[in-house]
């Protein structure tokens, strides 16, 4: 009855926020166009000395703050949290909070007042924060072709962020995957631009909503611009000089093509910030190419937002860092994640504008830009409190959050093989035995960018439920649950679940010469079919995997992804209590040759996914 209880309550919160956003539905046709603040911006920007202006443009991360007094003695536009930037409190909601309102305090301080924005990378959930929901990442919601679903999960991740104070996730990626050796495949929706421009819309409408003033919207970035996920295997960057911030080889046709469709929706969304990728086009830095980002996105696509650097992508572009910030602010860049050496930014910008190297005009676009997103967010509206909203901490975590969560699960889980009808499984079986690594690991269940930048295996993630214990809790009373890591002791039940794939990575660190099955997994996959039982494979990865004889010698497999804290959504499908409707959003190679030379028919094509 308890359980009963609380579903009720969480479909009446359900019900409750939906209607919240829906009265926004019919304002989508009001949102305001960025440029109709100008008058207001244009009056501010009169007040502003030149180190005022620079300070607007830039962004330390709040750990490498020599002095939290920079942030109203600087005047500084923003700050962020990168990956593993946490307050010294710890990772709980109110540390989180508390790191917010006392930031925000001190820019209000300012001789002007101008409230900081602050940022972070929600990804799939407030993933810095302990507690949050983890949503599956965008490669599991790829395959769910369900834009509203991901518009939904967008909002929760708004107010879960917003419950914070926090108001600016860079997110969503727009990336089009085309070499899944990349460490961030999993970032992106699709190796499909067709299927990235609905998804990346609907997060953008879903994080802003339809009026960015409202104080559940979360301004986004659409990143990362352009081709990030274009590059030639081989120019990657340290460690292994992969993929990951590479040369991207292509003409202009080429990557208008394959990597440019996910921008023109999110700018259609009024999306307020893009990301700039750290990526070469051709051997020319984005962060420094005019052609891209003035060019392009501004003068053709009329993006009317902020741009906003990678984190000191600027440093990149020449040894000599203040030719570099002159290259990369004259070619377009509005505010930069300069992280520590803030400071020497805004000094070096302050001296090229003096010397005349970057023109006031370039620094009045770019802090008109930024303006522009800060009135309309309301952050200069004086008679509203620019600090969280505690009252928004009774959502956070909430049932009703996880409950969409577990749904993004279920609709994500792509079914590759079912022989013999091995699923669904029946919830009366004698004993279900399951093994591998990823069984019972909510960290690697919830992959990178999870509490921590590169994720943690293990269990000393965020709370939520493994994939064992979502078979425990799904079977019938009478029913054997056994484990074990190496997948021994299957002898006698009457079949085997084995949970395998990859860890949690982020970035470069995930750039991989070879996506096989490791010795591990085989291992245990080995163990449990010497058994001689049925065995459901159930790979969670960021990526599709070559998968060999597991494929060939398994009864069932299925692709899971990185479904984050809801593992409930697995087991809804194992038994049946749901169908399987996921659609893989990424072709699915049969060897590490056609990885590379793309050649051939695929294991499986993208949009593949059985029923039953
Ligand atoms: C990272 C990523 C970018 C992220 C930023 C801030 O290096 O490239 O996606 O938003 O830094 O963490």
């Amino acid at each position: 009855m308890k359980n009963m209880c609380a579903v009720s309550v969480a479909g009446l919160m359900l019900v409750a926020m939906g209607l919240f956003w829906a009265s926004d539905v019919g304002a989508a046709e009001k949102r305001m166009k960025l440029s109709s603040f100008d008058p207001q911006v244009k009056a501010l920007l009169a007040k502003m000395t030149l180190e005022e202006k620079i300070g607007q443009m830039t962004q330390p991360d709040q750990e490498s703050l020599a002095d939290a007094s920079d942030v109203e003695n600087l005047s500084l536009g923003s700050l962020l949290s990168g990956g593993n930037s946490d307050p010294k409190a710890g990772n709980s909601l109110e540390a989180w909070t508390n790191l917010y309102d006392s930031y925000q305090k001190r820019a209000m301080k300012s001789r002007l007042g101008i409230p900081i924005l602050y940022g972070v990378d929600g990804l799939h959930g407030h993933n810095n924060v302990l507690g949050a929901v983890i949503f599956p990442h965008n490669i599991g919601l790829g395959c769910t072709r369900n834009a509203a679903l991901v518009e939904k999960i967008s909002r929760i991740t708004a107010l879960e962020i917003r419950a914070t104070g926090i108001q600016w996730t860079f997110a969503p990626c727009v990336a089009v995957p085309q070499d899944i050796r990349w460490g961030r495949t999993y970032e992106g929706f699709s190796d499909d631009p067709e299927i990235v421009k609905g998804l990346g819309a609907a997060a953008v409408r879903g994080l802003q909503g339809s009026d960015l003033s409202s104080p559940l919207a979360v301004l986004a970035c659409a990143k990362h611009f352009v081709a990030d996920g274009g590059t030639t295997y081989g120019t990657g960057t340290s460690p292994k000089k992969l993929l990951d911030q590479g040369d991207v080889k292509l003409d202009e046709a080429t990557l208008r093509r394959i990597h440019l469709p996910g921008y023109p929706p999110a700018l259609a969304e009024g999306v307020g910030t893009v990301m700039p990728s750290y990526t070469s086009w051709n051997g020319v830095k984005t962060s420094a190419s005019k052609r891209l980002m003035t060019e392009i996105l501004k003068n053709e696509l009329g993006f009317e937002g902020f741009l906003i650097s990678d984190y000191n992508a600027i440093d990149q572009i020449d040894k000599n860092y203040k030719k570099a910030i002159a290259i990369s602010i004259n070619a377009g860049m509005d505010m930069a994640m300069v992280t520590k050496q803030y400071r020497d930014f805004i000094k070096n910008l302050k001296e090229l504008v003096d010397e005349g190297q970057v023109p006031m005009s370039r620094i009045d676009d770019a802090v008109t830009r930024i303006l522009r997103v800060k009135f309309a967010m309301g952050l200069m509206d004086k008679n509203r409190s620019q600090l969280a909203d505690r009252s928004l901490w009774s959502q956070f975590g909430s049932e009703a959050h996880r409950q969409v969560a577990r749904q993004a699960v279920r609709e994500s889980l792509v079914l590759l093989k079912n022989e013999k009808k091995v699923l669904p499984i029946s919830k009366q079986a004698a004993r279900i035995h399951v093994g591998g690594k990823n069984a019972s690991n909510l960290g690697n269940q919830c992959g990178g960018w999870t509490i921590e930048w590169q994720g943690k295996s293990g269990e000393v993630t965020t709370g939520g439920t493994t994939i064992l214990k979502a078979i425990e809790a799904s079977v019938s009373p009478k029913t054997k649950v056994t484990y074990s890591l190496d997948g021994t002791g299957a002898e006698g039940a009457s079949l085997g679940v084995l949970v395998v794939g990859e860890g949690p990575y982020a970035e470069m660190f995930g750039d991989a010469a070879d996506l096989a099955l490791d010795a591990k997994d085989m291992e245990a996959f080995r163990n449990m079919k010497k058994a001689g039982i049925p065995v459901v494979v159930v790979v969670i990865s960021g990526r599709p995997m070559i998968l060999g004889d597991v494929l060939e010698q398994a009864d069932g497999v299925v692709a899971a992804w990185y479904p984050g804290t809801e593992g409930r959504g697995v087991s809804d499908v194992l038994f049946g209590d749901y169908k399987p409707t996921g659609k893989l959003s990424f072709n699915w190679p049969k060897t590490m040759e056609q990885v590379a030379d793309k050649k051939g028919e695929y294991q499986f094509a993208r949009g593949f996914g059985l029923r039953y």
